[in-house]
């Protein structure tokens, strides 16, 4: 290391986002000194215009369709009408309690926050406004941004990001969204939930693309009931703006209107213009290719988050950002394993896995050495009770460990937790069904699948 200057910091971390912050607070807890730098506000995407506010919109909804629906639970109940700027402040509010007890935490650890745009100068050198921060290590964790297609600007008042999505004061009569996957159909449903009519555009053949198939075809199952129209196999060719909204053309030679356009197509990696590539940092259309340590090709600095190939998700950005400063402080912790990353799409029914998905482990595998078995929810009590539909379904190694859990239904994305510890610890289905399951939960369903997996199904039909 003869060759890096004077460090002023152990860690210099540029980007305050999920993996950014988490990996400040646990260089700072492993007594690290840390500078963390940040243009905009601590927590990032995921905190002021992701994770959060969406699901909390999300959950809005839910409070719509529970009052529109009450009648079915033989409640008299009715929904007036979608206040929202109500809606809005709520959101606000849940942010606005985590973003103050983000930058308390931030500061009771003795973390050096920097507020500006920043740059890496040098290879261990961030600068921010003039002032040069030397790290011994550096830490890229600049995020993403929303991607569009070419020839498609967005407006910010027709044609939106998700981000500006989230601050209409209205709720569109007609939505266009383009793009079937995880923004697309989270947006969809919170939208329809609101009153919307909404139509969502997907390229591919099926909705949320990277699930199971079997998940993609029970929401859309679930959507045709909710009245989401959606077109798959559909790519987008145009956009007009019209008097009172847009209008779409699709390859396929249809037209649709309506008063606006979500797009969500991806997001993009946000390091263009930070200097990375000039400090000889290997990368790939802009995202910064690291190994399985997250260490980029220039000693002592590491990539985490949303700049990382892979999934782009706030917990896997999270661990990473754990992970490099367990690194860093030399605790020489254990890679992560990407396929056991948890999943959670938050529409409504939730679409929820972990591990591979059955065409993934036939493909790793062999079509011979790999078994599934689908528990359907109709079996499950908690699951009647909250009225919705859908499955849990297990992959596994034939003789061997469970591989992938796939999941559809409300409220599944809660027992994400014990999938994941299933997967992630190798178990057996004969190691899962012994384990007693409250009842009535819908954790139950996962407990009968193994019993089933196992060879020994109770509430199954064999
Ligand atoms: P995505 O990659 O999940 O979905 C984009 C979709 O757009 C794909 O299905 C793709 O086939 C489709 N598409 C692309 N070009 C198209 C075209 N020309 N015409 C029609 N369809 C087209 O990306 P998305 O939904 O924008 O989300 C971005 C990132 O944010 C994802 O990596 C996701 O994991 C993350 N995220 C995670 C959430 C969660 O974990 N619950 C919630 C929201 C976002």
């Amino acid at each position: 290391m003869a060759d890096q200057p004077d460090a002023g910091f152990d860690v210099v971390v540029l980007g305050g986002g999920s993996g950014g912050y988490a990996c400040a607070l646990r260089a700072a807890q492993l007594g690290l000194s840390v500078a963390l730098v940040e243009k905009d506000k601590l927590g990032g995407t995921c905190l002021h215009r992701g994770c959060i506010p969406t699901k909390a919109l999300l959950h809005a909804g839910e409070v719509a369709d529970t009052a529109r629906d009450g009648h079915e639970f033989g409640i008299k109940s009715s929904l007036d009408g979608v206040d929202m700027s109500g809606v809005n402040s709520y959101l606000d509010g849940v942010v606005s309690r985590l973003y103050k007890g983000l930058q308390g935490l931030i500061k009771s650890r003795g973390i050096t926050v920097v507020e500006g745009a920043g740059r890496l100068v040098a290879p261990h050198r961030v600068e921010v406004d003039g002032q040069g921060y030397d790290g011994r290590n550096v830490v890229l964790a600049s995020g993403s941004y929303t991607k569009s297609l070419r020839g498609l600007p967005i407006d910010g008042e027709r044609v939106l990001s998700s981000e500006d999505a989230l601050r209409l004061d209205y709720v569109p009569e007609r939505a266009i969204v383009l793009g079937g996957g995880v923004i697309g159909v989270e947006f969809a449903s919170a939208w329809t939930s609101l009153g919307s009519r909404v139509t969502i555009l997907e390229a591919l053949p099926r909705l949320v693309p990277a699930e199971d198939d079997a998940s993609s075809k029970a929401l859309e199952r679930a959507f045709r009931k909710r009245k989401i129209a959606f077109k798959t196999g559909t790519p987008f060719k145009g956009l007009d703006k019209t008097a009172s909204g847009v209008s779409v053309t699709t390859e396929s030679g249809e037209t649709l209107e309506a008063d606006v356009l979500l797009v969500a197509v991806g997001r993009g990696p946000a390091t263009e213009g930070l200097g990375f590539e000039g400090q000889g940092i290997e990368m790939d259309r802009g995202f910064v290719l690291v190994d399985e340590r997250l260490r980029t090709k220039v000693e002592g600095v590491y990539a985490v988050g949303d700049i990382v190939p892979g999934q782009q998700l706030a917990h896997r950005g999270f661990q990473q950002g754990v992970f490099v400063a367990e690194q860093v402080a030399g605790l020489n912790p254990t890679p992560i394993d990407e396929a056991g990353i948890p999943r959670v799409t938050y529409c409504e029914p939730e679409v929820a896995s972990v591990g591979l998905n059955e065409e993934q482990a036939v493909r790793e595998y062999g079509a011979d050495s790999v078994e599934s078995l689908t528990y359907d929810l109709g079996g499950n009590g908690k699951s009647q009770i909250l009225r919705t539909q859908g499955f849990i379904k297990l992959v596994r190694r034939t003789d061997g460990p469970v591989v992938g859990v796939h999941m559809v239904g409300t409220r599944v994305g809660e027992l994400i937790g014990e999938a994941q510890l299933i997967y992630n610890w190798e178990a057996y289905p004969d190691d899962v069904a012994p384990l007693v399951h409250m009842h009535p939960t819908q954790n139950e369903a996962l407990g009968e699948a193994h019993l089933a997996l196992a060879g020994k199904p109770l509430h199954a039909h064999s």
